[in-house]
């Protein structure tokens, strides 16, 4: 038995790890250590109820407003003492945040192979996303074992010099956790619901490279529709985060027709996103979600590492200037034809066997 360590700190990660755990778990060749990092405590917690799963080991280091360094300095600090009681053969981190960068340094520097989860996405620009495009390419340079979800994924690394050998392209593992839930998806909760006749727009909006300018633009495009429109009922759930909190809450509570939420349940967000007109986001897990719910997505950023959504149709990038959001928005609000180019019966990021696929690579690698 090989013994395999999964690392998660945030919500996004616990989602997209959670149908590769209970896959593992089938296996019989190896055992399998959920850890949680916890950089996201409330958030981390509801996810992985979800998927009915609760950590072996929980590092418990989310602090409120924490910055990179905090907890980075607290991964170094409790991890390998981890790392050095279970012995893995393999640490498995997904994606790009701290936890996933330092988890896999900390693997690294205790000569423990890592596998990246979702690797290979690329912006080309360092600072957007900030600081996740640097933390995957941290990553991509210490993994053993790639798993990139596109074949744009394997570009990517192949450009960088990593091996063909050690990339297998799997798709994203959240279609899988999708999928998984889709059955427990039923109707939107009674407060958050529309009127009858109005138009469902979710949003989310997060990303530190946002915090400056971008969030507060973003809130007073919103702010402008739901005043120039009564057919729109537009439901934003606020990520924790203090700095984003605060921001929204002080230009968008009084609005009527915008309704501010705490994060909502994966299978409530799923919910809404299935009854959504369109999405406006600047969240990657978000921009995989929607095309596989034929969901229009409205990308606040002003590069994506996710272009297949963009070439696919089924997302534009708008940038944080209130006015583009404005545009683009009022269009497919008026044009049909505008909204039915946007709507893609496939989902460019796979097919629900990303999670089957790893382990199977996982373990003819290993053994
Ligand atoms: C992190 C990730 C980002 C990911 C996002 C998902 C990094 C650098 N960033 O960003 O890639 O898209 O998570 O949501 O790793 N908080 C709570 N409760 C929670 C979670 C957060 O109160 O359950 C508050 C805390 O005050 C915390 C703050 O939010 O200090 C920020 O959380 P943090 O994990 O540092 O960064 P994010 O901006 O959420
Ligand atoms: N999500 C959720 N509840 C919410 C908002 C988002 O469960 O209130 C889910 C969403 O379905 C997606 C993930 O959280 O799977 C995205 O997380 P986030 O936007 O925080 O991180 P990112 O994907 O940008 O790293």
């Amino acid at each position: 038995m090989k013994k395999i360590l999964l690392l998660a700190g945030t919500r996004p990660e616990a989602i997209k790890l959670a149908p590769l755990v209970h896959e593992l778990r089938q296996r019989d060749w190896c055992e399998v250590y959920l850890c949680a990092a916890a950089q996201h405590r409330k958030m981390l917690d509801e996810a992985l109820k979800v998927f009915d799963l609760v950590p072996d080991i929980d590092l418990d280091l989310m602090m409120p407003n924490q910055s990179l360094c905090q907890i980075a300095s607290r991964l170094f600090e409790h991890l390998p003492a981890v790392l050095r009681e279970v012995e893995p053969a393999c640490v498995i981190v997904q994606g790009d945040t701290t936890t996933a960068a330092i988890g896999g340094l900390c693997a690294f520097y205790e000569k423990i192979a890592v596998a990246h989860v979702e690797a290979g996405l690329r912006t080309q620009n360092l600072f957007s996303p900030f600081p996740e495009e640097v933390n995957r390419r941290t990553l991509s340079t210490l993994t053993s074992w790639h798993f990139a979800p596109t074949e744009r994924a394997r570009q990517n690394l192949l450009r960088e010099g990593v091996s063909n050998a050690r990339i297998h392209i799997t798709g994203n593992t959240a279609i899988d956790a999708l999928l998984s839930v889709m059955q427990y998806v039923h109707s939107v909760p009674t407060e958050l619901m529309p009127p009858p006749g109005k138009k469902l727009i979710l949003v989310t909006g997060h990303r530190r490279e946002n915090w400056a300018d971008g969030l507060r633009e973003l809130c007073l495009g919103l702010l402008e529709l739901a005043t120039q429109r009564d057919d729109v009922h537009i439901v934003y759930p606020v990520h924790p985060n203090p700095r984003v909190r605060e921001v929204v809450y002080s230009l968008l509570q009084d609005k009527p027709n915008i309704i501010l939420t705490d994060p909502v349940s994966y299978v409530d967000f799923i919910s809404l996103l299935s009854e959504s007109y369109f999405v406006i986001t600047d969240s990657g897990g978000v921009q995989e979600e929607a095309p596989a719910l034929c969901k229009p997505v409205l990308v606040t950023r002003e590069s994506t590492e996710r272009p297949e959504a963009l070439e696919s149709g089924c997302a534009k990038l708008v940038g944080t200037d209130r006015y583009q959001l404005l545009k683009v928005a009022g269009e497919l609000l008026d044009n049909r034809q505008a909204y039915h180019k946007m709507v893609k019966m496939e989902s460019p990021f796979g097919d629900g066997r990303a999670s089957e696929r790893i382990a199977s690579a996982l373990e003819q690698e290993i053994l």
